[in-house]
């Protein structure tokens, strides 16, 4: 019997489009625990009601993160394909769901990891993919697509609702806000909002060296042919021969639920997503209450009832608010509360959890009243007030421009993860827009920060305008707070680098036990009567800058530990780092002949000077002052140095005060020749004050935002 040719030749493509005995191919809707290995939070979670398991991959607790891979590798290179690196074809349905009341973060990703477990992934903005280490480390060999809910600035993220693919690192290769192109090419783009709650299902298919990632609402039941993103892409030094391959999701104080409903994957069926069952999928929405889908009669029955309850009670409120508003004279906040308490806005839910109702804060304030005003900064005004029987200071944005709304999230997204018992604690904020004036238009934005009150107001007043001097002791034990605020704020938050930027005395708070704590406004620059302020502000800030600020512009860990010799240099000798018609502060002290001569006059002759230890400190405050940034010492050394200080003064012999001097000059590189290098040589480097003067415009920009996360 001969053997027809047509068999033959399905035999030979057969033969030939066969996929390597390897390959995998798999559809998941809903899981069973044999399927996926769990790491971190991860869980099957068993859908309400009787159905499907799906994978819940973070619980709803603050820096959870979770992982979850196929039970197996995966072949991800063999010889036999082009460029060495395997198709494939990955499809999920998943679901980002708010937790009512919290606002939501960070996100979740679809990844490929060459190892089992979690790898020494950190939640928060690492999405449970990477460490401080492993992002940006090639070794790490990943491919990771994101849905990222969060805009991380030292990513790069482009927004807070988008789709990104990274490749051993956070910050994307290619990335593009999440939404997909309808097949019709005359419908314009359609946005979608990742963490709404809503059920999406994503595609990521790999070949012939081109990664195409697709995204669409699950209801939509099909793949739209146009990619979100397509992109060509080598994995060949990504890829091991094997690879893990599922999700991994994080939350930080920003929380919310990241769940797989089903997932297929197959290194050659392109289609295998079209497997996976979209409809009756679970609703993780959160429940509207104004939705119901009672029947009319119910709903007139409820209505009826409740009309009548509604009535009796507004006639009620109605003559309690007409007897108050008789009371009330202030207008504006009758004015100004309209539209401030309303429902949560979208934007609201970007930020972080400590949303303060504007009402609340026009009552704390009696109305944002002069009275209760008690500082200025560049571009703000704080009030003191009382919010739930405790002191606050309220800092109210006074321009609503881009520069503004960027500190404003700065701050709330940075300084609100940010607890040390030397800085000012941020209690939560407002956003809201101010109703429009009669004449009509859309009305202002007003955003409002809200701070511990910090009863004994800043350092710069105890410093340059109280009548009596701080004494040395307390001189000594703030710049240690200071030291220890800035050291946690560099090294002591394990997600990220925290460079301050605003170093200063009018930034330093005294709270009720005269501690020092790092904030940053000019809160208690007590509103010196009738003076113009803006410029006294910025010369005093520019008189912190380093000198490679004027250069580079780029703000360092170097750059903070400068603007702290400079504070420290101020502390001790009672002079502001710029004053007009005297040489500028850094000057003068690397001019003298001996540290000792730095110290504050006022401060010589009352009780407590230790001139050792002010000698110590001047030292210290002009190796952090140097002009090249390499030769300053660490913030880490420095708070050392300020310890070692103690040690001696707990009754140790003068060799461990001479050890942390000689760490601090192997810090800032000044082991040299010459031991006296704070002597005059160098004076000329520094800055003079007409050159701050004329760097003013540029000095503008660096003074105006607070705070800044610097990726690594
Ligand atoms: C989440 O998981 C962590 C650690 O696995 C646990 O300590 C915490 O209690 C969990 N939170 C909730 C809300 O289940
Ligand atoms: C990051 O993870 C790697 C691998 O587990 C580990 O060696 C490293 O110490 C971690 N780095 C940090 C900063 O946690
Ligand atoms: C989609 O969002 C972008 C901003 O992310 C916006 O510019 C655009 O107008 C939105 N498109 C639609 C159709 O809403
Ligand atoms: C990626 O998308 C492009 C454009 O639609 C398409 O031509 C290509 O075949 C796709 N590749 C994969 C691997 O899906
Ligand atoms: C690919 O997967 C889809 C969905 O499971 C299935 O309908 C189709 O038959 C598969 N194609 C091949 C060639 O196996």
């Amino acid at each position: 019997m001969r053997t027809p040719p047509i068999l033959l030749l399905s035999l030979l493509i057969l033969v030939l489009y066969h996929p390597p005995s390897s390959a995998v191919d798999f559809i998941f809707n809903g899981f069973e625990p044999a399927d996926l290995n769990l790491y971190g939070d991860a869980i099957l979670e068993p859908e309400p009601g009787p159905g499907r398991r799906y994978l819940s991959l973070t619980n709803a607790s603050a820096f959870s993160l979770g992982r979850a891979l196929y039970k197996s590798k995966v072949p991800a290179k063999s010889s036999a394909s082009a460029g060495g690196v395997l198709p494939f074809s990955a499809s999920f349905l998943f679901s980002i769901a708010p937790i009512p009341g919290v606002l939501p973060g960070h996100g979740l990703a679809f990844l490929f990891a060459p190892a089992a477990g979690t790898l020494g992934a950190t939640s928060s903005q690492h999405l449970g993919l990477f460490n401080m280490t492993t992002d940006s480390d090639p070794a790490s060999r990943v491919l990771a697509v994101e849905f990222d809910v969060f805009e991380n600035q030292e990513f790069n993220d482009i927004n807070a609702n988008h789709v990104g693919v990274d490749v051993n690192s956070l910050t994307s290769v290619s990335a593009y806000p999440a939404g997909y192109w309808p097949d019709d090419p005359s419908s314009p783009f359609v946005n979608l909002t990742l963490n709404d709650g809503s059920n999406y299902q994503a595609w990521v298919d790999y070949s012939g060296g081109r990664l195409n990632v697709t995204m669409a609402p699950a209801a939509l039941g099909r793949k739209p042919r146009r990619p979100l993103i397509s992109i060509r892409l080598d994995l060949s030094t990504v890829f091991l021969n094997e690879m893990f391959v599922g999700f991994c999701a994080a939350t930080g104080m920003l929380v919310e639920h990241h769940r797989i409903l089903g997932w297929s994957f197959s290194n050659s069926n392109f289609s295998a997503g079209d497997g996976l069952i979209t409809s009756d999928l679970p609703n993780f929405k959160p429940s509207q209450p104004r939705s119901s889908s009672k029947s009319k009669a119910v709903v007139a029955g409820i209505s009826l009832a409740a009309a009548i309850l509604v009535i009796s009670g507004a006639a009620v409120a109605l003559l309690v608010v007409l007897r108050r508003r008789r009371r009330r004279k202030n207008r504006m906040i009758e004015e100004n509360g309209r539209g401030g308490d309303g429902a949560m806005e979208d934007w609201e839910l970007e930020y972080w959890p400590h949303r303060i109702g504007y009402r609340e804060i026009l009552a704390a304030t009696e109305g944002l009243s002069a009275k209760n005003l008690i500082g200025y900064g560049g571009n703000s005004r704080v009030y003191k007030g009382i919010l739930a029987s405790a002191e606050v200071a309220v800092k109210v944005f006074s321009q609503s421009g881009a520069d503004e709304a960027r500190q404003f999230a700065a701050e709330v997204s940075s300084l609100g993860r940010l607890k040390h018992r030397n800085l000012v604690g941020l209690r939560g904020w407002c956003r809201t827009r101010r109703a429009p004036a009669a004449g009509g238009g859309s009305g202002d934005e007003i955003m409002i920060l809200v701070y511990d009150y910090m009863e004994n107001g800043s350092l710069d007043n105890w410093i340059h305008a109280a009548s009596e001097p701080l004494d040395w002791g307390s001189r000594v034990r703030i710049l240690k707070d200071v030291a220890a605020a800035v050291l946690y704020l560099h090294e002591g938050w394990g997600e990220a680098r925290v460079i301050h930027r605003d170093i200063k005395s009018s930034n330093v708070m005294l709270d009720r036990w005269m501690a020092g704590r790092l904030g940053d406004f000019g809160l208690a620059r007590a509103h010196p009567q009738g003076r113009a302020l803006g410029t006294t502000r910025v010369v005093g800030t520019a008189g912190y800058l380093a000198p490679e600020l004027f250069r580079s512009g780029r703000t360092t860990a170097a750059t903070d530990v400068y603007a702290y010799g400079v504070l420290a240099l101020e502390v001790v000798s009672g002079r502001r780092p710029v004053e007009e018609g005297r040489p500028p502060l850094v000057g003068w002290a690397r001019g003298l002949a001996a540290a000792a001569a730095a110290v504050d006059p006022r401060v010589r002759g009352v009780v407590g000077l230790d001139e050792a230890e002010a000698e110590r400190v001047v030292v210290l405050a002009l190796a952090c002052t140097v002009v090249d940034p390499a030769a300053r010492p660490t913030m880490r050394q420095v708070a050392r140095a300020l310890e070692a200080g103690d040690e001696k003064v707990d009754g140790e012999d003068g060799e461990s005060g001479e050890a942390w001097l000689l760490d601090a000059r192997l810090g800032s590189g000044m082991v040299g020749p010459d031991p006296k290098f704070w002597g005059p040589t160098g004076t000329h480097q520094h800055l003079t004050f007409e050159e701050l003067r004329q760097s003013l415009s540029s000095s503008m920009t660096l003074s105006d935002s607070d705070i800044i996360t610097e990726g690594r």
